[in-house]
């Protein structure tokens, strides 16, 4: 047993929670939307097809917003292949995931569905195959209220109301090779920049992304997203971030400091924004978009999700070499460890709060996701549902900077790292406050001291920590509730101090009031 020791302090603000912080994202690919969300013989199904389990988990989850239709997929969709009649649609080929997408599923369907599970709808536009004029179109259908062709068509398909949506992804990942569309950063940029202006004379309300790197490891990384920023900085909001992450060859200790990775990643992307800020001589400062991020074992993965190491994407893998609808891919199964990331990585998210005001969980059903489905069947929690539904409930208010005093572990990849990783949330006028901690030591429980004397909000009204025996163990079909959080016991507090035991390898939500 080792012990550490937090300090939260009210005044140590970071920033004001955006609730876009706790955002997810539904792309057209695999069983995502079609036996995932979607599956009108469904025993739960309801009037329009959507199974009204899943609605009732991603409502429990705390899901603030929803990034769609992709992803990779977006950058070949047609957007009208999803709207009128549902029998008169096209088959189309998805050429991102190597299936068939049938558009059963598009822009009403999917925002009646977010209606349904109380979250908002944040959009992406093909800047792949697609361009300007296209983007202003589905703009322009979605949110002009009437009198325009394109705005009546969407009434004359049943929607009286502009669907209002205010965030707007230019493309996506468009660095990568893989990515239909696929240009030097010179070129997206000026389409980006383009679009942008022109969306936004559309409707000056748009909150508007541009697409950034497609993760820190890309060999253009941060060039790419400096050239963007600097032919887009005065027409976006956000830069998008995304990255994935997975224990590699067993090196569980480097895994465990994933959260270590993204703040990382993220000071490199803020550095480059407000590089970008300072050569403009602007008074405007971006803000962060981290659009996908999650645990993926994409080394896992190869033979059922057509990606190599190198990020390329291999279609002569899929067995049979067809074009299925909604086919099993990426279904990852997440054990204990990978909660305990998550909730790290939520951690690095919150305390960049300040800049990093909206994120989305990549993704939110059957697809490396929280919530798994059987066609016909159960729908049931994975591990990692639990990190992202308490924080998601608890952390209200501004992120607190806190002070950590720990031992310190080496890891291959990120070199020393301490090993107890904390962030705090504070809402005055509810008079909440949260704090949120992992233990990523694998041999020791730690039993931390948290000084709380300044918060003013003591009592500890719940403490619920994910931890088991076996950190691999995770639930199934067979066994849907085998992990999840349980109060942990050992938490008190004499109103000024709190002392809690965090086991090993381990992610803990105190809520205090
Ligand atoms: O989330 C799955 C895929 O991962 C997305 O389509 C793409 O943007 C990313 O590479």
């Amino acid at each position: 047993m080792t012990n550490a020791r937090v300090t939260i302090d009210p005044q140590f603000v970071v920033g004001a929670i955006n609730r876009r912080l706790f955002g997810s994202f539904i792309e057209h690919m695999g069983r995502a939307v079609y036996t995932g969300i979607y599956e009108p013989g469904h025993p739960t199904a309801d009037d329009e097809g959507f199974r009204r389990d899943v609605i009732d988990l991603v409502r429990e989850l705390g899901v603030s917003a929803i990034r769609y239709p992709g992803g990779n997929f977006v950058s070949g969709f047609q957007w009208k292949d999803g709207i009128g009649p549902k029998e008169e649609r096209p088959r189309r080929l998805n050429l991102a995931w190597r299936s068939t997408e049938t558009n059963q599923v598009g822009l009403h369907e999917f925002a009646s569905w977010t209606e349904k599970v109380g979250s908002e709808l944040m959009y992406a536009v093909n800047l792949g195959t697609a361009d300007t004029t296209d983007a202003l179109e589905v703009l322009e259908y979605a949110n002009i209220e009437k009198g325009s062709t394109v705005s009546e068509q969407r009434i004359a398909n049943g929607r009286t109301d502009a669907f209002g949506i205010r965030m707007w992804y230019l493309g996506n990942e468009m660095d990568g090779p893989w990515q239909l569309g696929h240009s030097p950063a010179d070129d997206y940029a000026k389409k980006a920049s383009r679009t942008a202006k022109a969306l936004r004379q559309l409707d000056p309300e748009v909150e508007l992304v541009a697409s950034g790197s497609s993760h820190p490891t890309m060999a253009t990384f941060p060039e790419w997203d400096r050239t963007v920023l600097e032919y887009t900085y005065d027409d976006v909001d956000y830069i998008s971030c995304h990255g994935y992450y997975e224990e590699k060859a067993g090196d569980l200790g480097s895994f465990l400091a994933c959260g270590v990775k993204m703040d990382r990643y993220l000071d490199t992307v803020i550095a480059t924004a407000d590089y970008v800020k300072a050569l403009k001589r602007s008074d405007k400062t971006l803000e962060i978009s981290f659009d996908e991020w999650n645990v993926w074992y994409l080394g896992d993965n190869l033979r059922s999700f057509p990606r190599q190491a190198d990020r390329f994407y291999r279609t002569d893998e899929i067995e049979g070499n067809d074009w299925p609808e909604a086919p099993r891919l990426a279904e990852d199964v997440y054990s204990v460890a990978d909660a305990v990331v998550v909730g790290g990585l939520l951690i690095s998210l919150l305390r960049h709060a300040d800049r990093v005001t909206s994120a989305s969980m990549s993704m939110l059903v059957n697809v490396i996701a929280p919530i798994t489905t059987e066609p016909g069947g159960a729908a049931w929690r994975q591990t990692t549902f639990y990190p992202f539904a308490l924080t998601s409930a608890l952390a209200h208010g501004v992120a607190l900077d806190v002070r950590v005093e720990s031992d310190h572990y080496e890891t291959d990849e990120h070199g020393s790292v301490a090993l107890v990783d904390a962030v705090a949330t504070h809402d005055a006028d509810a008079g909440r406050s949260a704090v949120f901690l992992v233990n990523r030591s694998q041999s020791d429980d730690i039993t931390v001291t948290i000084d709380l004397a300044a918060l003013g909000t003591t009592a500890v009204l719940d403490a619920q920590t994910m931890a088991d025996d076996d950190i691999s163990a995770r639930n199934t079909r067979e066994d849907p509730d085998r992990v999840r959080p349980t109060g942990n016991t050992s938490a008190s507090t004499d109103g000024s101090v709190l002392t809690i035991t965090l086991p090993a390898v381990s992610w803990t939500a105190v809520s205090l009031g």
